[in-house]
């Protein structure tokens, strides 16, 4: 369980911040609709989090080039395999059958990696970006 958002896992650069608590709640929302085994709002979720994540990775991305952030290959690589993640799953969801094991995976995925990420490699994009902005 993913639990509350704590100020632990900001890093303080509010945009990205509140990008980090929206995606932080969704993928709460996720996990619930999994629990419940609501296969409709695990799929409404889904499309969500994969159009933020795109455009929360953009954004990231773009403070990155733009403040010319040396760990910058290597955290577009962490993103990029994030979203081979989520495109694998997304083909498995537009398939006509629901494999629950296949759902149960994407939920572990996402709960364990999503905080990994902020915690591990977003938190050093955000103390080099609080000397900038
Ligand atoms: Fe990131
Ligand atoms: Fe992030």
């Amino acid at each position: 369980m993913l639990g509350l958002f704590t100020d632990r896992l900001l890093i303080c650069v509010d945009k990205i911040d509140e990008q980090h608590i929206k995606l932080f709640n969704a993928i709460e929302q996720f996990r619930e609709a999994c629990n419940d085994r609501d296969w409709d709002e695990v799929i409404r979720v889904f499309n969500f989090l994969k159009v933020y994540f795109e455009n929360h990775f953009k954004d990231e991305e773009e403070y990155m080039v733009k403040y010319m952030y040396s760990g910058y290959e290597e955290h577009k690589a962490e993103h990029n395999l994030f979203l081979r993640k989520i495109y694998a799953f997304d083909s498995v969801l537009k398939m006509n059958y629901i494999s629950i094991t296949k759902i149960m995976e994407m939920n572990e995925f996402f709960t364990e990696n999503f905080v990994m990420h902020l915690s591990e490699v977003d938190s050093k994009l955000g103390v080099f970006l609080n000397d900038k902005l």
